[in-house]
């Protein structure tokens, strides 16, 4: 039978390629719940709304009432969690929202979810899969072995540590309540519809714009990227195979040095783009580092590999490509984002950093 699906934080980056991945390849009623707050953009999943499956609720999960009306309106059986604050420089300027939505809303959604569970009798074919990220492991060394899912909690930043909260929540609605939680850890995601907050959207907009290139500290600091579609098909995977209470790590077995990343994404622009004002390397800039900036990223795949059978697709040479190309095609979908809010983030943050 097919599934009665929430997707909350669905018209964010990650979220809404997840509620494509799952309208492309499921059939069953698909809600999104989302507070269409600067990162979610109506936009992003506006092409589905025509379909009769499909219902874009705008609101906030740490809003008890709306979900568990929501919850039960809709006969969900299924919680893919995504909604979050999700940048870990706006949490080092403002925690507060950070610890409001990421732990104070997965605690709503999880109530919400037992009590519906609860109250159809504890189906078995139920699950709440809570997306959450490989930052709250902390920082390796470069020699470090990378995460695995047994790896301690080690939060450095205020949105590791609220991301790292909620995970544990997750994992004690199961310990205790017997609720069937899923969570999956998952390393840094690029691709199309990501917000020009993170390094990789944020370096594509500034090189098309002629702006300098903030590169923090040296730029020898290495994530372990993944394509976004790599993502939501582990997530499916994951949903369908795994067991209740099962964690998971998600990776791209793809460590690079972030100045690696810019020198790429320059020579791409330069290669893809006919109208660029100036050249993109010399944008080039090393700034004040971020504090408390993890040095090294890295997940160890092999359980979701060997139990789930899934493996990151995407060679990261050909996603990179594809994801410039994507910004380059799509100007509207990024133009509409640079706000007064935006610009006020970005003089805030990079505009006083020698
Ligand atoms: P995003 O910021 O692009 O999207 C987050 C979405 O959540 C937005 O649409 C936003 O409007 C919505 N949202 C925020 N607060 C809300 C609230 N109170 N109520 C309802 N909706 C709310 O983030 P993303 O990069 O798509 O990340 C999605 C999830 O994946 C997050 O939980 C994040 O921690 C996790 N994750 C992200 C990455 C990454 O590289 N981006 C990696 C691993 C895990
Ligand atoms: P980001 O995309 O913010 O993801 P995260 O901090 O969650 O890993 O940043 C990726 C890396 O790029 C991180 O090491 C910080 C660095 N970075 C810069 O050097 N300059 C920037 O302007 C941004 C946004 C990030």
């Amino acid at each position: 039978m097919s599934k009665r699906i929430l997707i909350t934080g669905g018209a964010g980056f990650i979220g809404s390629n997840f509620v494509h991945h799952w309208c492309e390849n499921h059939e069953g009623r698909v809600v999104v719940l989302d507070i269409l707050g600067y990162a979610g953009n109506e936009a992003n999943v506006s092409d589905l709304a025509s379909q009769d499956r499909f219902r874009l609720v705008k609101g906030d999960i740490c809003d008890a009432p709306l979900v568990a009306k929501l919850l039960e309106a809709e006969k969900i059986d299924t919680v893919v969690h995504f909604a979050a604050e999700s940048h870990v420089d706006r949490s080092i300027l403002g925690p507060a929202a950070f610890v409001q939505t990421n732990v104070v809303g997965t605690f709503t959604l999880l109530e919400a979810f037992r009590n519906r569970w609860n109250s159809e009798g504890q189906p078995s074919d139920y699950r709440f899969l809570h997306v959450s990220t490989d930052e709250v492991y902390g920082s390796l060394e470069a020699d470090d072995p990378p995460f695995t899912e047994t790896t301690p909690y080690a939060p450095n930043s205020p949105y590791s540590a609220s991301k790292a909260g909620s995970d544990h929540l997750a994992r004690a609605y199961f310990h205790t309540y017997g609720m069937p939680t899923l969570i999956t850890n998952c390393s840094n995601n690029y691709g199309p519809y990501q917000f020009p907050e993170k390094l990789i959207p944020l370096m594509c907009l500034n090189i098309l714009l002629g702006k300098s290139l903030p590169v923090y500290g040296d730029g020898q600091n290495v994530r372990d990227w993944l394509h976004v579609s790599d993502h939501c098909a582990a997530i499916d995977v994951v949903l369908h195979q795994a067991n209740p209470g099962d964690v998971y790590n998600i990776g791209g077995n793809n460590q690079v040095k972030n100045l690696d990343i810019v020198h790429s994404l320059c020579d791409l622009m330069s290669e893809l783009a006919s109208d660029l004002p100036k050249s993109p390397r010399d944008l080039i800039t090393f700034v004040t580092d971020r504090p408390g900036h993890d040095r090294r990223y890295a997940m160890d795949i092999s359980n979701i590999q060997k139990e789930l059978g899934w493996s990151p697709a995407y060679n990261f040479e050909k996603g990179l490509r594809q994801t410039v190309e994507w910004y380059l095609n799509n100007r509207e979908w990024w133009q509409a984002l640079l706000s007064e809010e935006y610009k006020g983030y970005y003089d805030n943050l990079y505009g006083n950093r020698p």
